[in-house]
């Protein structure tokens, strides 16, 4: 039996630790905090943004922590420091300026921490990977498409983005080696914006408002992005209007390039579309590859530690084609944000289906295993009361043998009295006795009787009363008791006791619920097997009970 309940106990055991293991390995996945340390906030690092988000959703157990300094030294280097101390696993960094991060970009790779440089450089030299397009081949084609489309002759006016920033110097030095290239082209403006459009329109005007005469020839202005190339046309715009005459080149007529060539709403590449911007150089934000390569990193599985982007030249020969990729894009990836919805709500689904099979089966096994502890328990119980029920025959018989054995004993004795009867000594007293009671009126002699019916009946119960038991209540012996009993009755008081006994059965058995067994002990039988015997012999037939 305690085999069983172990049994059964262990069963629940190891079922349960497999469910707190199950449970255990679900939310045990690997989960990884990437940091994003944005320099400002644009809509080219929004698209990235959207980008980097819509990622995460094709690698599990991602948590992405963007920061944007909004062109502020400072605050990139506190938020670079707050993303460490959050505990991230990897840090994007888009260093707002190539010298002044350097010891926030430090930190994270003194303390562990992969850093991948994406799109803008650091003079940080041990840094994980590197990510971006090369803006120096930007620069320098965008260079080559002013000179092919002014035929080598013209003169540019330069708006370069943030100083100190390393898309800004490369797309500068770029530009420059391509425009000096062909001797007909002059810059012969120069100024620095900080990538904004309000940026762009300031440093034209400055530039503008050294500019005098009525024959001022711009023939071509390069923006270090579309921003600012947009800002510096609306600044030429407004001076031609308020200079009527002194530009030698309506504005309409002016190329103007730029940088970016976002394919988003507002972006370069509608402006080109538009013609407000001559041509465009795409500046890929390519979030997608960016996380693929921070995951990468984070698996420690192979990367390359340089990443280039390819660019290209967006002009009204293929703005409107790429914007209607671009829209078919969209339209996808609308369809694979909804088929994730989908696909998240299935496996929610799913993961409640299989918890709840889980318990199901839990709960089977272990109703199969009480079961079959119950049924082995019943089986063992059946075995004991077999095995009781035995037992408790042989005891039975044990008893029935012995109560018979005693009455035979008991009558043996009496015989052995009868016998004695003659025994010169106990004759004297016996005649003496018989005397008295031949003398004893017949009064006397029912009140002895009497009074030896009541010792029996006082001590009907008691399976082991005796003759001498009843004697000594009457002080007598037991050959006394015996010769007077027999003279007054013509029975022993063995033949007495017994049909006392079962002649109470009998009126109990009328009378009483009990059953068969309980009366017999009642009735001092030890034996109910016995009592059945004795009463079949006295009465002619078995005992009925309850
Ligand atoms: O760092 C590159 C420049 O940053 C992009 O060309 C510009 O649009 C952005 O702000």
């Amino acid at each position: 039996m305690k085999h069983i309940f172990t049994t059964y106990r262990y069963a629940i055991i190891v079922l349960s630790s497999l469910l707190v293991l199950s449970c255990t390995l679900q939310t045990n996945k690997r989960h990884y905090i990437i940091g994003v340390s944005q320099c400002s906030e644009d809509s080219w690092r929004t698209k990235l943004k959207a980008e980097l988000e819509q990622s995460t959703y094709f690698h599990d157990g991602i948590d992405l922590r963007i920061m944007s300094a909004d062109d502020d030294v400072q605050m990139q280097k506190q938020q670079i420091h707050e993303l460490i101390a959050q505990g991230i696993d990897l840090l994007i960094v888009s260093p707002q300026q190539t010298h002044s991060l350097s010891d926030a970009i430090k930190e994270a790779t003194e303390k562990g921490v992969p850093v991948i440089m994406f799109d803008r450089k650091s003079d940080v030299k041990d840094y994980t990977a590197f990510m971006g397009a090369d803006n120096f081949a930007i620069g320098e084609m965008m260079g080559e498409y002013a000179a092919s489309q002014l035929g080598g002759i013209g003169n540019i006016i330069e708006i370069a983005g943030e100083h100190g920033s390393s898309p800004a110097m490369e797309r500068h030095r770029g530009f420059n080696e391509a425009i000096s290239r062909y001797p007909g082209l002059k810059i012969i403006g120069y100024a620095e914006g900080d990538w904004k459009q309000n940026s762009g329109d300031e440093a034209m005007s400055k530039i503008l408002s050294g500019m005098h005469g009525t024959d001022i020839a711009i023939d071509c202005i390069f923006g270090g992005n579309d921003r600012m190339a947009l800002g510096a046309r609306s600044a030429l715009e407004r001076y031609s209007q308020s200079h009527p005459g002194a530009l030698r080149r309506m504005p309409s007529s002016v190329i103007y390039l730029g940088v970016d060539a976002l394919p988003t709403p507002g972006g370069g590449i509608e402006k080109v579309q538009q013609g407000l911007l001559t041509a465009s150089a795409i500046y890929p934000t390519h979030g997608n590859e960016l996380m693929d390569l921070a995951v990468a990193i984070l698996q420690g599985e192979p990367f390359e530690k340089n990443t280039g982007m390819e660019t290209s030249i967006v002009t009204s020969a293929n703005a409107k084609v790429l914007l209607m990729q671009y829209k078919e894009i969209i339209t996808q990836d609308e369809y694979i944000k909804k088929m994730q919805t989908r696909v998240d709500s299935i496996m929610k689904e799913l993961d409640t289906e299989r918890t709840l099979l889980f318990f199901i089966v839990l709960v089977v096994v272990i109703v199969c295993v009480s079961l079959v502890g119950t049924v082995r328990t019943i089986k063992i119980k059946h075995r004991l009361n077999e095995h009781l029920k035995q037992k408790n025959h042989e005891l039975e018989l044990q008893k029935e043998t012995a109560e018979r054995q005693r009455d035979e004993l008991e009558e043996q004795r009496d015989k052995l009295i009868e016998a004695t009867m003659h025994n010169q000594q106990n004759k004297e007293q016996d005649d003496e006795m018989l005397y008295d009671d031949e003398k004893a009126d017949f009064r006397q002699q029912n009140e002895f009787i009497q009074k030896f019916n009541r010792a029996v009946d006082d001590n009907m119960s008691n399976s082991d009363l005796s003759v001498e038991d009843i004697g000594d209540i009457m002080l007598l012996s037991r050959v006394q008791l015996y010769r007077r009993v027999k003279a007054m009755t013509g029975k022993s008081p063995v033949e007495i006791i017994r049909e006392r006994r079962l002649k109470r059965a009998n009126l109990l058995l009328a009378d009483t619920s009990l059953s068969v067994s309980e009366i017999a002990y009642r009735v001092g039988f030890a034996s109910p097997s016995y009592f059945t015997k004795c009463y079949k012999d006295f009465f002619g037939h078995s005992p009925k009970g309850t």
